[in-house]
């Protein structure tokens, strides 16, 4: 199964979006529309109408016709996200289903909500679907340990800001229960914090954000205001926990003072946001931006190790480190 999800643009300029036929589940009844396509480049056609009871055999039915993936209008993209995020305990405690499938599914709903989040950071959801998500994944990753090789496969190589924050949300998971630095209650939190670390960024301008190259001094006073304007979008949608807004203000403190925004100092930074700083900058230097290719993780590795010494936590660097180590795919991700 893949994981792509995409848009496609036919002739006649209607949107739709991909959805893989795996996704939808016996005895539900989609609040969307399901088309198909029945040939290359033909416009898909309407296959069932939305709310209509799907048993197993619809699936089946698709499979036997070679069809993997299906279209939903652009149109009704909220209501499909809304029952993938309401299918995922489901899938994810599906025995049937294999750890590698879990992880695209989970990745793909995770990376569906935070942009949905970036597009509309005061929704009053956006607390109450980050929760479940975060519990959802937390469940799941405590399952088995091939999960780390399994997300080190399925993480988008391109930087977007949602998929940026669903890698760091990964990493820091696992880096935190490689340290085994808390309690469940402690890896939730760090998982919220981690979700909507860069929700500011959604009140950066678009021209700043995918400015190739160089910031100019007034674009890069505009990026530092991010963990500011993280915390307050948090406050405003009922965030009140400490852990949570610390990562948010403070993903971008270096040991040594000389980080945005307060200028911390070392004994000021607590661990969560240490974890997150390393989980941080290691993926932004293996995703490829508008101004820059993606590093392999070693190279990654190394630059971190040799020129942020100082800014870093290096024990707990030196342990994502080793637990990099621990997968066959991070030695040969290029990002
Ligand atoms: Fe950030
Ligand atoms: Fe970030």
């Amino acid at each position: 199964m893949t994981v792509t999800m995409k848009n496609n643009k036919s002739d006649t300029g209607r949107l739709f979006r991909l959805v893989e036929v795996d996704y939808l589940r016996a005895n539900t009844s989609p609040d969307f529309d399901i088309y198909i396509q029945t040939s290359d480049n033909r416009e898909p056609v309407l296959y069932r109408e939305r709310n209509l009871v799907m048993d197993g055999t619809v699936q089946n039915q698709l499979r036997d016709k070679d069809i993997t993936n299906v279209f939903v209008p652009i149109s009704q993209e909220a209501a499909y996200q809304e029952y993938l995020e309401d299918s995922l305990e489901i899938f994810l405690a599906d025995t049937d289903i294999n750890t590698h499938a879990k992880t695209e599914m989970l990745y793909s709903t995770a990376t569906d909500m935070v942009k949905s989040f970036f597009e509309n950071p005061n929704s009053d959801l956006l607390a109450p679907r980050s929760e479940r998500l975060v519990d959802n994944m937390i469940q799941f990753i405590g399952q088995d340990e091939t999960i780390f090789s399994s997300f080190l496969k399925t993480g988008s190589f391109d930087y977007k800001t949602y998929t940026h924050s669903v890698n760091v949300m990964m990493y820091s998971q696992f880096l935190a229960q490689h340290l085994n630095l808390g309690d469940k209650e402690f890896m939730r939190k760090l998982g919220i914090g981690t979700l909507l670390h860069d929700i500011g960024k959604s009140k950066v301008s678009n021209r700043t954000l995918n400015h190739p190259g160089r910031l100019n001094n007034k674009q890069w006073n505009e990026i530092k205001m991010h963990p500011e304007w993280g915390c307050d979008i948090l406050e405003d949608q009922g965030f009140t926990d400490e852990m949570v807004l610390d990562i948010t203000m403070h993903h971008h403190e270096k040991l040594n003072g000389a980080g945005y925004p307060h200028q911390l100092s070392a004994d000021k930074i607590p661990d969560y946001v240490r974890v997150v700083t390393i989980c941080d900058i290691f993926d932004a230097l293996t995703t490829k931006r508008s101004y820059k290719n993606a590093a392999d993780s070693y190279s990654s590795l190394e630059i971190m190790r040799l020129e942020m010494p100082g800014e870093l936590d290096m024990a707990m660097f030196l342990e994502f480190i080793a637990l990099m180590s621990t997968s066959p795919e991070a030695v040969v991700n290029s990002r």
